[in-house]
C-alpha cells in the first residue's frame, strides 16, 4: 500500500464500519447477535465486499462467512485474517468488525496489484466471539478450529431458542457443525487486526502494537432462590432476600479482584424476581466474567470466589446455584508471528509495543489449530463495548498498513 492509494484505505475502511453498524437488531445501538437476521445482512454484505476484491465467498457450517483469495496456484495452505461480526449489547462499530474490513482491503490491494502469494489468503468473519445470545464465546471460531462443543447446541438463549433451533432457522444443519473444521495443515497462521480496547497505545502515542498474550475468561451464571413475600410485613431478620444476597456476592467479586493486579472480575447482567417494589425479591440470576492474563491467578480467584458466594448464600438461607457457561484459557500468541508483525511495524515507521490483551478474541480459539499472531489498533480513551468507542480514519490505515505488509513478509510471502 504505497502512493495515493493509501489514504483511500483508511477512509473505505471506516465508510465500510458505518454500513455494517447500520445493520442493528436496536434502533437506538448497535447490538448484532449470532444468527439473527442481521447477521445474515452482515454476512450478505461482507460477502459482496469479499467478493468486489477478488475472493471466491463461502458460509461455512456454523455460519462463519469466508473469503478466500487463490495463491500463485489453486488450492494451497491459507494464511487466515478474521475478526468477528457479532457485536455486545449497545456495541461500538469497530469490535470485531474493523479485522475482517481491514482483511479484505488487504486482499483488495492484492486483487488491484494482480499479485498472487505463496499461499492462499483467507477472510473469515466469525459469526459469534462475544457469546451474547448463547452465554458461550468463540462459538464460529471454535467450530472452524475443529473444538465445537456439541453440547452447546442445547444452550438456550433468553426468548428460549436452543442454539440448535437458531442454526435450524438460519438455514444451517445443526447434525454437520463439524463440517466447519479446517484440516491444519491447510491453515498456515491466523492474523487478527482488533482495536485494542484499553489506553496503552493512545498514551504511547502509538496507532499500532503487537499483542502479546490473550487473557484467560471464565463465565459463571450464578441463580439464588430465597423467598419473595411482603415488602411491609416480614420482619428483616426473618427474610431470605435473593437480591439482598445477591449484593453481597457481588461486591465479593469486587474485593476478591481488587485484592490483585492481575484480576478483573465483572457483574454485568442481574435479574431479579418478581420484580416489584413492594416485593421481597424472591429469586435472583446474575453472570460474573473474571478474567487475568496469568491462568493461575483466574483459577486461584475462582476457588475463594466460591467459597465466598456459597458462604453469603448460606447465612441468609439463600440456595445457590453456580454453572460455569464459558471457559477459556490464557493464550500467548505465536513468537515468530509477533516478530513479523514487529518487524512490519518498524518498517511502517513506528516504534514497536508490545502488550497484553485483557479482553478475548478470536484469535484465542483460533491458536488450537495454527499458530496466531494479533495487530492492536489505537482507540480514543481506551473506550469500548460502548457506543463510543472510536478511532481515526488514520489509524485505520496505520493498521491497514502493517497487516498488508505481514502477508508480503509472511515467509515465502515477497
Ligand atoms: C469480548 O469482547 C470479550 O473479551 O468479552
Ligand atoms: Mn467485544
Ligand atoms: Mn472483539
Amino acid at each position: 500500500m504505497t502512493g495515493t492509494t493509501t489514504d483511500t484505505f483508511g477512509a473505505e475502511i471506516m465508510s465500510r464500519i458505518d454500513d455494517l453498524a447500520a445493520l442493528s437488531e436496536s434502533p437506538d445501538g448497535l447490538t448484532r447477535r449470532y444468527l439473527t437476521p442481521e447477521h445474515r445482512q452482515a454476512n450478505d454484505l461482507v460477502g459482496r465486499w469479499m467478493g468486489d476484491a477478488g475472493m471466491t465467498v463461502r458460509q461455512d457450517a456454523v455460519g462463519n462467512i469466508i473469503g478466500r483469495y487463490e495463491g500463485v496456484s489453486e488450492g494451497l495452505p491459507a494464511v487466515l485474517i478474521g475478526s468477528h461480526l457479532d457485536t455486545v449489547v449497545m456495541a461500538g462499530k469497530f469490535d470485531g468488525m474493523l479485522g475482517v474490513i481491514t482483511g479484505i482491503a488487504c486482499v483488495g490491494e492484492l486483487n488491484r496489484r494482480g499479485r498472487r502469494l505463496p499461499f492462499a489468503v483467507e477472510v473469515v468473519g466469525f459469526g459469534d466471539e462475544e457469546g451474547v445470545r448463547f452465554q458461550s464465546g468463540y462459538l464460529g471460531s471454535h467450530a472452524l478450529a475443529g473444538n465445537f462443543e456439541p453440547a452447546l447446541l442445547e444452550r438456550r438463549d433468553a426468548d428460549d431458542i436452543s442454539l440448535a433451533e437458531a442454526m435450524t432457522a438460519f438455514g444451517l444443519d445443526p447434525a454437520r457443525v463439524g463440517d466447519a473444521a479446517r484440516r491444519a495443515p491447510d491453515v498456515l497462521a491466523y492474523l487478527e487486526l482488533h482495536i485494542e480496547q484499553g489506553p496503552v497505545l493512545e498514551s504511547q502515542g502509538l496507532p499500532v502494537g503487537v499483542v502479546t498474550t490473550i487473557a484467560g475468561a471464565t463465565r459463571l451464571a450464578v441463580s439464588l432462590t430465597g423467598e419473595a413475600g411482603h415488602a411491609g410485613t416480614v420482619p428483616m431478620t426473618l427474610r431470605h432476600d435473593a437480591l439482598a444476597a445477591a449484593a453481597e456476592c457481588i461486591l465479593a467479586v469486587e474485593r476478591v479482584c481488587a485484592e490483585s493486579p492481575n484480576l478483573v472480575g465483572t457483574v454485568g447482567q442481574i435479574a431479579a424476581e418478581p420484580g416489584a417494589s413492594n416485593v421481597i425479591p424472591g429469586s435472583v440470576r446474575f453472570t460474573v466474567d473474571l478474567r487475568a492474563a496469568e491462568d493461575p491467578h483466574r483459577t486461584t480467584a475462582l476457588d475463594e470466589l466460591m467459597v465466598l458466594l456459597e458462604a453469603a448464600a448460606k447465612r441468609r438461607g439463600v440456595a445457590i446455584e453456580i454453572e460455569k457457561v464459558h471457559e477459556a484459557a490464557s493464550v500467548p500468541c505465536d513468537a515468530q508471528l509477533s516478530d513479523l508483525i514487529a518487524g512490519a511495524i518498524e518498517r511502517s515507521g513506528w516504534r514497536v509495543q508490545r502488550l497484553p490483551s485483557g479482553a478475548g478474541h478470536d484469535a484465542a480459539a483460533m491458536a488450537g489449530l495454527a499458530p496466531v499472531g494479533m495487530v492492536f489498533v489505537r482507540c480514543e480513551g481506551g473506550v469500548s463495548h460502548n457506543p463510543a468507542e472510536s478511532i481515526t480514519a488514520a489509524d485505520a490505515e496505520a493498521g491497514a498498513r502493517v497487516l498488508f505488509q505481514v502477508l508480503n513478509d509472511f515467509p515465502g510471502g515477497s
